[in-house]
């Protein structure tokens, strides 16, 4: 008998869209693997060792809304890996409100998490889907530590800083080289507030002895998440690399972008970052290995009179990303969507339910201390 797939897994053939679909036939969830190139989606996932036997079908679509909706036209979960998703990512998002799917997506681009809240937040709501942006490493891991923190009343502060030590995949490096020459944002007394340009900050993170760099980085889901919650005043998100030459050599870009970039219209910005990215990272890097591909995550809550901090000390971010795509997927088959419409991960399915998921794993645990 053929099945009948409940769920699409778009951008399947990239460094991503593999590690989620290991993360999918790991579950025994049977899915379409869609992209723009059927033999490149066939070859690349013939390189996951976890999909021997699993039952996937390969389709190969353009990216359009007429194209998506069809091929997600009877599905249930979409999860969109096809970045950079302020440039790529709005056939699918339309598609998924056309054919009735629940829409996550792993972008870091704040901007486009901003876009999606506004014009299809509602749209979603009003029929009942779940529109998730971010449901990855960058910015869940937050979204986790912060509603573990806010479990303590009184808290109406997060101070959070990530720090990863993993190599990029080539979208990524587009992604992130536009989330940094695009406006950024933290929330200041329930205001979204714009950080500097091309501005770095030092940062400790618990049990390290050096002071690093960090960036804002697009500024987090968090404060975007939060800036409506009544419960928090000021939301700040850094991000910081283990690897601080590589550090350096994107602030230095960051540098020239303001010199010799930033007057000019959109779409050349657009253009000048994906040239610069292409040129950083020309490769798919290896599978993340946890004894080197190491992160931390540092939330501080602060109320008027106490504070707390949650750590959350893990590995491979790339595959965790893989793990949160592929358990929307499974809680929603299941029916555990806690809630519809522009919604974050931990709101969606519960953020000590997701930190469980990457705990059991073994790609996080956590630690609350009261400071
Ligand atoms: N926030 C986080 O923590 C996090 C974590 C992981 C990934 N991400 C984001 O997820 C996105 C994908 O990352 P990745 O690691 O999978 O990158 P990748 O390895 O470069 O893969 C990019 C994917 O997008 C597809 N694609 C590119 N241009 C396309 C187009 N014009 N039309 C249709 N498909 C297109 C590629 O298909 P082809 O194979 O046909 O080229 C490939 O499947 C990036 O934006 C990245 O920043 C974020």
């Amino acid at each position: 008998m053929k099945t009948s797939y409940d769920v699409v897994l778009y951008g399947a053939s990239g460094y991503t869209g593999k590690l989620t679909a290991w993360k999918l036939a790991e579950r025994g969830i049977p899915f379409i693997a869609a992209g723009r190139n059927a033999e490149r989606l066939q070859a690349e996932l013939a390189n996951v060792p976890e999909l021997k036997g699993h039952d996937y079908s390969c389709v190969s679509v353009t990216n359009e809304r007429k194209a998506l909706a069809e091929l997600f036209n009877g599905k249930k979960v979409v999860i969109n890996i096809v970045g950079p998703f302020m440039q790529l990512g709005r056939p699918a998002v339309e598609a998924c409100l056309d054919a009735g799917c629940h829409y996550f997506d792993t972008t870091g681009e704040i901007d486009w998490v901003l876009l999606l809240r506004q014009e299809f937040g509602p749209k979603f709501k009003a029929k009942g889907l779940a529109l998730c942006p971010a449901n990855s490493y960058m910015f869940t891991e937050g979204n986790i530590a912060s509603e573990i923190a806010l479990e303590t009343p009184g808290i109406d502060t997060l101070d959070i800083v990530y720090l990863g030590d993993s190599q990029v995949s080539v979208a990524s490096t587009a992604s992130f080289l536009r989330m940094c020459t695009n406006p950024q944002h933290y929330l200041q007394n329930g205001e979204l507030v714009m950080w500097p340009y091309a501005t770095s900050y030092s940062v400790q993170l618990p049990g390290e002895q050096k002071v690093l760099n960090a960036l804002p980085w697009s500024g987090g889901g968090e404060p975007v998440w939060f800036e409506s919650d009544p419960r928090v005043r000021n939301c700040s998100v850094l991000v910081s690399f283990r690897n601080q030459a590589m550090f350096a050599a994107v602030f230095g870009m960051l540098r020239k972008f303001e010199a010799e970039c930033r007057e000019l219209p959109q779409d050349k910005r657009e253009e000048i970052a994906n040239a610069w990215g292409a040129d950083l990272t020309k490769v798919e890097p290896p599978r993340e290995n946890p004894d080197v591909n190491r992160c931390i995550l540092s939330c501080h809550g602060r109320g008027n009179t106490n504070s707390i901090s949650v750590i959350l000390r893990g590995n491979s971010p790339y595959a965790q990303t893989g793990v949160l795509g592929a358990e929307a997927a499974r809680r929603v088959l299941r029916g555990q969507l806690r809630e519809t419409g522009f919604v974050s991960p931990a709101k969606a399915f519960g953020a000590r339910s997701l930190l469980a998921s990457l705990a059991e794993e073994g790609y996080l645990t956590h630690e609350v201390k009261s400071v």
